[in-house]
C-alpha cells in the first residue's frame, strides 16, 4: 500500500494494529524502533487516549538493543520505548519483554529471548522498518535467513545512521543483540514500513529485486503474510508489476 507521506503511514500502520488487536485481544507484537515508526507510536497514542485500542492484554518483543549500554542511556531502545510508546498506553510491564543490553552471558539471554517468544505462542504480528542497507532489525547483509536472536556488530553506515540518537558518534554502539532472521520469518503476520526518498532504493531492491542475504529484507518475498505500507517517497523506485509483465 502506497500512502501520501510519513504521518499517513503512521496512520495506516496503525489501523493495522488495532485491527489486528480487534481480531486478537491477545496478540503478540513484535515492536521496532528508529526515526520510521515514530508516528505509528503516535498514532497508537492517540488511539488509545480515545478509547479505540487497549493493549491490557497484549505481550510485545522488541525486535532488538544495542548492546554494552545501560537501559537507562537515552540512546538505548527500552529508552525509546518508554519515550514514545510504552510510557503512554496501558501494556502491562510483565509483558513487555526487551533483550538485555547489559547481559553477561549473551547467549542464554538469547536463547531466554527465543524461548519467551514461544513460550507465548509466537509473534502475531511483526512491525519492521528497514535500513538502507537492507536490514531487518540489526540482521545486517550476510545474515543467514534461518538466524536466530544473537549478538552481531553493526556496519559503519548503521552506527551512523543511529547516530541522532546519541550525543555523538562516538557513542553509538558497535554491537547490538537481535531478533534473527528466521525468528521474524515465524510471524504469522508481518508490517513492513518504509518512508522517504532514501529508502526507495531498498524498498524496490528488498520487494523486487533478488531474494539473497545481501538484502536481508528480501527474505520477506517468501513470507505467506506479508503487508507493505510505504508513503510516496520511499515507493518512488517500485517497478509498476502490471505495467511490467505486459
Ligand atoms: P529508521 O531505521 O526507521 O531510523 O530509518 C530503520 C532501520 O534501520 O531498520
Amino acid at each position: 500500500m502506497v500512502v501520501e507521506d510519513w504521518d499517513a503511514l503512521g496512520r495506516i500502520a496503525a489501523l493495522i494494529v488495532a485491527q489486528q488487536l480487534h481480531d486478537n485481544p491477545l496478540s503478540v507484537l513484535a515492536l521496532p524502533t528508529g526515526k520510521t515508526p515514530l508516528t505509528l507510536y503516535c498514532w497508537l497514542v492517540r488511539m488509545y487516549d480515545e478509547g479505540t485500542v487497549d493493549f491490557s492484554a497484549n505481550r510485545t518483543f522488541n525486535l532488538d538493543e544495542f548492546y554494552g549500554i545501560d537501559r537507562d542511556n537515552p540512546g538505548s531502545f527500552a529508552a525509546y520505548m518508554r519515550r514514545e510508546f510504552f510510557g503512554h498506553v496501558n501494556l502491562r510491564p510483565e509483558n513487555i519483554n526487551l533483550l538485555d543490553p547489559l547481559a553477561h552471558d549473551v547467549d542464554a539471554e538469547c536463547r531466554c529471548y527465543e524461548r519467551k517468544i514461544r513460550d507465548a505462542g509466537g509473534i502475531d504480528l511483526a512491525i519492521l522498518g528497514i535500513g538502507q542497507n537492507g536490514h531487518l532489525a540489526f540482521n545486517e547483509p550476510g545474515s543467514p535467513f534461518d538466524s536466530r536472536t544473537r549478538l552481531v556488530r553493526l556496519t559503519p553506515q548503521t552506527i551512523k545512521d543511529n547516530r541522532s540518537f546519541f550525543r555523538d558518534l562516538s557513542e553509538v554502539p558497535h554491537f547490538a543483540l537481535t531478533m534473527g532472521l528466521g525468528t521474524i520469518m515465524e510471524a504469522r503476520h508481518v508490517l513492513l514500513l518504509a518512508s522517504g526518498r532514501r529508502k526507495a532504493k531498498v524498498i524496490a531492491r528488498a520487494l523486487q529485486g533478488a531474494v539473497t542475504v545481501a538484502c536481508p529484507a528480501s527474505v520477506l518475498q517468501q513470507h505467506p503474510k506479508l503487508t507493505v505500507v510505504v508513503d510516496k517517497d520511499a515507493a518512488a523506485r517500485l517497478l509498476d508489476v502490471g505495467s511490467r509483465s505486459r
